[in-house]
């Protein structure tokens, strides 16, 4: 499915998880891929997936917390490629280094994820607004979390800071709409990534447990929560990715919606 022939989209966080997914599933639609991540390694190890599909990538690395760092991706990018049409903000965090392993958040885990989780979005989206304003054309995707719809007890600096990426994407959609670019958050549920394994190693020390493995407090979690009874994976989010940066959402803007198997409605 063709859709995004000839679109050129960057998404930051791309070395792992759910970036990884996004990148794949656009690729897979049509698009050339910029992988930026903090991790080099990883961004080019998904880059090489690209190519497997046919089209060009890119791997940048980019500290999405350094606006120095988000200019010079956005510089290297346009330099290299001439544009982009598609933004996709997925770098994320669940703390300060070693959160996983603290029973409740440090003073450092809560301003990490406002530097990822936040800043991150601000810092890429203005090192590339103008470009995209210029060109009277873009689409920004934000990954947010369902966490960020409503508080969490022991998490609650993480749901603290996707309530503020979902309430900073409105933000930037009012601006940049009269430039004719959308602006939308995707709001994910349980996927077992990398970021989840973490969550469920925290969860087995808070909790003492030592008998059920990581997957299987996930899949408590899953089975408890989750009325489809399905996880969600990096393909889902990279489908409704696809989605918004195509023709079919152009009247879709400031929205954030939930991609959750109805763990929650709203
Ligand atoms: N996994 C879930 O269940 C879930 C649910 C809801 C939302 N999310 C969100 O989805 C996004 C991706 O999560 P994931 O589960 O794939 O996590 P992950 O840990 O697998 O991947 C995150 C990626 O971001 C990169 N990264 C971290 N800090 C960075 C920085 N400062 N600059 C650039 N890159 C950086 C990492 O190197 C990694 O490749 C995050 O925003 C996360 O909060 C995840």
């Amino acid at each position: 499915m063709p859709e995004l022939d000839d679109q050129i989209a960057v998404v930051t966080g791309a070395g792992s998880g759910i970036g990884q997914g996004i990148a794949l599933v656009l690729a897979q639609r049509g698009a050339d891929i910029v992988v930026s991540d903090i991790d080099i390694a990883a961004a080019e190890a998904v880059a090489d997936e690209v190519r497997s599909f046919g089209k060009n990538a890119l791997a940048v690395q980019s500290d999405v917390t350094d606006r120095e760092s988000t200019d010079a991706l956005a510089s290297t990018v346009i330099t290299d490629l001439g544009r982009i049409d598609i933004l996709v903000n997925n770098a994320g965090v669940g703390g300060a280094p070693g959160w996983w392993q603290r029973s409740s958040p440090s003073p450092e885990d809560w301003e990490a994820t406002y530097d990822v989780n936040v800043i991150g979005i601000v810092n890429t989206t203005s090192s590339f607004q103008d470009h995209l304003s210029e060109r009277r054309s873009g689409r920004i995707i934000n990954i947010a979390s369902g966490a960020g719809r409503r508080g969490t007890g022991g998490f609650a600096h993480y749901s603290a800071s996707k309530a503020a990426a979902i309430n900073v994407s409105q933000g930037f959609a009012l601006k940049l709409a009269e430039f004719n670019i959308n602006v939308n958050c995707i709001c994910p549920g349980l996927l077992w990534t990398p970021l989840w394994e973490k969550i469920a190693e925290r969860d087995r020390i808070k909790s003492g447990e030592t008998v059920l493995t990581g997957r299987q407090v996930f899949d408590q979690r899953l089975e408890t929560s989750t009325p489809l009874g399905r996880e969600q994976t990096p393909e889902d989010v990279g489908k409704l990715a696809a989605f918004l940066a195509s023709d079919r959402s152009k009247n879709i803007t400031g929205q954030s919606i939930n991609l959750n198997g109805g763990s929650y409605m709203n």
